[in-house]
């Protein structure tokens, strides 16, 4: 397929298009070793030329940026005036129209390993936790199979959920069965979460304090450290479809072995498995970025692996705390590979939630975070 290039400088262009689009697009982009921006601009193309698109369903649609050669942010402006429709409506039919031109290769011949996000940036309190459990709800009740993995020694997630913590030296954490030293198989570590709509699909592996040690104990191991988690999740991974780790407010050693085990597989589509960083809109958001990207290119250097970034959450965003936060704000989302997955406001409901220890999802299910989170679990389900 070629793919036309204007000359110039390239043009921004951001405007509003739905989760499960912008998954078909990035996947269906990667099967055709494509990225986002070319199938773009060719999806352009292909809709300039048609001129009888249907319309297309764009509720949910929500801010998403790509790049056009030079000129192409005007003309697709002008083209939508002339055509008396919405860019929103534009973009989502000619994407719609690009999807159904080039159909899928791979999709049905690969069969694709579980799929792991982790959810993770060493800044402290930005929303890790908030990301990581709401997403894995929003999956369960979507009806994939998903593991929860609660990998911040401060067990936050766990009590949050109304679990509890694993025993130190009872041979059944996370990191005993890391070390080969779980006594029984890792499956019997595993909690149901009880409540009805995650219909016994939702299963956490819940933290324990000896993860506090994690860093001194894995450094002394000699060989396969960074394979360490894989081994230890091996056993039960077949058992989902998905899973989710919370990620501990560091840049150590754990953070390099989770990171790890979100690597690309062999065979795997781009962009399914990866980390998942919540920001907030503020300088120190950016600043914690540039170090959690530098220790993750160092890593995929040492060890030749592909760890796919999944996009930014902004969190507790609230433009009444004036220009500057605004500004931020937009910054992240002019950012395009990865681009902003999700904004989510500074609501109430996930205070209470965590009050209670019961899931959002469950708690307050109709709320604007459950929405967003179910929103961004139809974006990333793989
Ligand atoms: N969008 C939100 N609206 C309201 N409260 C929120 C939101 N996101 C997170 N919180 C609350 O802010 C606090 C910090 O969030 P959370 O624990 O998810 O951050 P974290 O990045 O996991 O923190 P840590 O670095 O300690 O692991 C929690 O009490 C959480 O319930
Ligand atoms: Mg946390």
């Amino acid at each position: 397929m070629t793919v036309p290039h204007g000359g110039g400088t390239p043009e921004k262009l951001i405007v509003n298009l739905t989760p499960e689009l912008r998954r078909d697009l990035k996947i269906r982009a990667t099967e055709h070793g494509l990225n986002v921006t070319d199938a773009t601009a060719h999806a352009l193309s292909l809709w300039y030329e048609r001129v009888d698109s249907p319309a297309v369903e764009v509720k949910g649609a929500k801010s998403w940026g790509t790049y056009l050669p030079a000129g192409g942010v005007s003309r697709f402006v002008a083209e939508c005036e002339r055509r008396g429709i919405a860019k929103t409506q534009g973009i989502a039919q000619a994407v719609t129209g690009w999807l159904m031109a080039q159909p899928s290769l791979t999709q049905r011949l690969i069969s694709q390993p579980v799929q792991r996000i982790l959810v993770a940036i060493q800044k402290g309190g930005v929303g890790k936790t908030f990301v990581a459990s709401g997403l894995a709800q929003a999956f369960a009740e979507l009806g994939l199979r998903v593991l929860l993995i609660d990998y911040d020694p401060q067990g936050h997630m766990t009590r949050r959920l109304g679990q509890k913590l694993i025993p130190m030296d009872s041979g059944a954490s996370l990191l005993e069965h890391m070390l080969g030293k779980g006594r029984k198989h890792i499956r019997r570590s595993l909690a149901v979460l009880p409540q009805e709509r995650f219909a016994g699909r939702l299963h956490l592996l819940p933290a324990c304090h000896d993860a506090f040690l994690f860093d001194a104990v894995m450094s002394s191991m000699r060989t396969g450290r960074e394979e360490s988690l894989a081994r230890a999740l091996e056993p039960i991974e077949k058992d989902y479809d998905v899973i989710v780790l919370d990620g501990p407010p560091s840049l150590g050693l754990a953070m390099d072995i989770a990171m790890h085990y979100a690597q690309r597989r062999e065979g795997e589509l781009a962009d399914r498995s990866g980390v998942l960083m919540p920001v907030w809109a503020d300088t120190p958001s950016f600043e914690a970025y540039d170090l959690f990207n530098t220790q993750r290119q160092q890593l995929m250097s040492m060890t030749r692996v592909q760890v796919d970034e999944l996009g930014f959450v902004v969190n507790t965003y609230d433009g009444r705390r004036g220009a500057s936060v605004q500004k931020k704000k937009e910054e992240w989302e002019e950012r395009a590979n990865p681009g902003v997955i999700q904004i989510f406001g500074d609501l109430k409901e996930q205070r209470d939630a965590t009050d209670r220890s019961t899931p959002l999802l469950e708690w307050a299910p109709d709320c604007e975070l459950a929405q967003g989170l179910r929103s961004m679990a139809r974006e990333l389900a793989a």
